[in-house]
């Protein structure tokens, strides 16, 4: 595996060597020690999408281990002046050791990793999250110390964050219930593929219209911004069709009473959740934030170092 640029590109042991490397990796940075494996190492910071998380834990993360990052955007960039994404990618692949991008459509990912001679990582596109998924996996099994048969809600808009939940869900044996208006469910390839893994690991995976059957006894109620980037004009038509799939406290008592919600962040309260929910004694999202750092120090071991189990 060269490049971590879709949840596809994953199966259930990676993830599995994933969560358990941030378990120690975590320790490491919690005890204060350092642990710089990879000194000299430098990394490409490509984000053509604002980002707060995504950016600083990716930064971090690299001088963490003992590495550099350069952050470059569009603007400041000759990318903003259309130099194409394969030369960007044949260029930086003689400065750098890894290139992680944040942009709009997966095929400029696909053909920036199909040119560079290092490995590529997907900060997010408009069809997939996997480094987020990494963290909400890994933050789920900190809690609950399993993740095959747990139910996961998924409410609002079928976006990147539910295209690669699917397969994330599906490889780990959950069951996924993604609940969405109609006309905006999740990609159909991700859900074909899905199932196709699901009748492998024994997960459910369900699409439907009803908020009440996701969360009925669910271990975990996830959701994600209603307008994601790119889709600001859309914001004010979508608050009215999502509406009946908010995250409140008359949805949630059909959980599990020790649920954990989740949120990917940025939040907009009032919107896909309220104050009560996100900021209630069930929302682990400060941690599964914070596991961005860990999950991404793993994911970026795993992919540079080769790192066995
Ligand atoms: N969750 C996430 O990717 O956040 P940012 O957009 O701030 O990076
Ligand atoms: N679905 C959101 C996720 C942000 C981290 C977006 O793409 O804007």
């Amino acid at each position: 595996m060269k490049d971590f640029i879709s949840m596809l590109d994953a199966d259930r042991l990676f993830i599995e060597n994933i969560i358990s490397l941030s378990a120690f990796l975590k320790e490491k940075v919690k005890k204060g020690e350092n642990y710089r494996p990879l000194d000299g190492f430098t990394a490409a910071l490509i984000f053509e999408k604002p980002s707060t998380r995504t950016r600083v834990s990716f930064e971090v993360g690299v001088y963490q281990l003992g590495g550099h990052g350069v952050y470059m955007d569009t603007k400041s960039s000759q990318l903003g002046r259309g130099e194409p994404i394969k030369d960007t990618a044949r260029v930086l692949s003689r400065y750098v050791d890894l290139i992680v991008i944040r942009t709009y459509g997966q095929k400029r990912v696909e053909e920036l990793a199909r040119f560079s001679t290092v490995p590529v990582i997907n900060a997010l596109t408009d069809e997939e999250h996997p480094c987020q998924v990494l963290a909400d996996l890994f933050t789920i099994w900190e809690y609950k110390r399993r993740l095959h048969g747990l139910k996961v809600a998924f409410l609002g808009d079928g976006n990147n964050m539910c295209n690669s939940w699917l397969i994330g869900a599906a490889y780990m044996g959950m069951k996924f219930y993604a609940a969405t208006p109609e006309g905006y469910e999740p990609l159909p390839l991700y859900v074909k593929k899905a199932k196709e893994i699901a009748e492998k690991t024994g997960a459910e995976i369900v699409i439907t219209r009803d908020p009440v059957e996701a969360v009925k006894d669910a271990d975990v109620v996830y959701t994600d911004v209603w307008a994601s980037m790119g889709q600001e004009e859309e914001a004010e038509e979508r608050k009215k069709i999502f509406m009946p799939y908010q995250v409140n406290s008359g949805l949630v008592k059909h959980a599990k009473p020790d649920f954990l919600f989740m949120h990917c962040l940025p939040a907009h309260r009032g919107e896909e959740v309220t104050e009560e929910v996100l900021e209630g004694e069930r929302s682990v999202v400060w941690d599964q934030a914070e596991n961005r750092l860990h999950t991404q120090k793993a994911l970026i071991l795993k992919l540079v170092r080769k790192v066995k189990p």
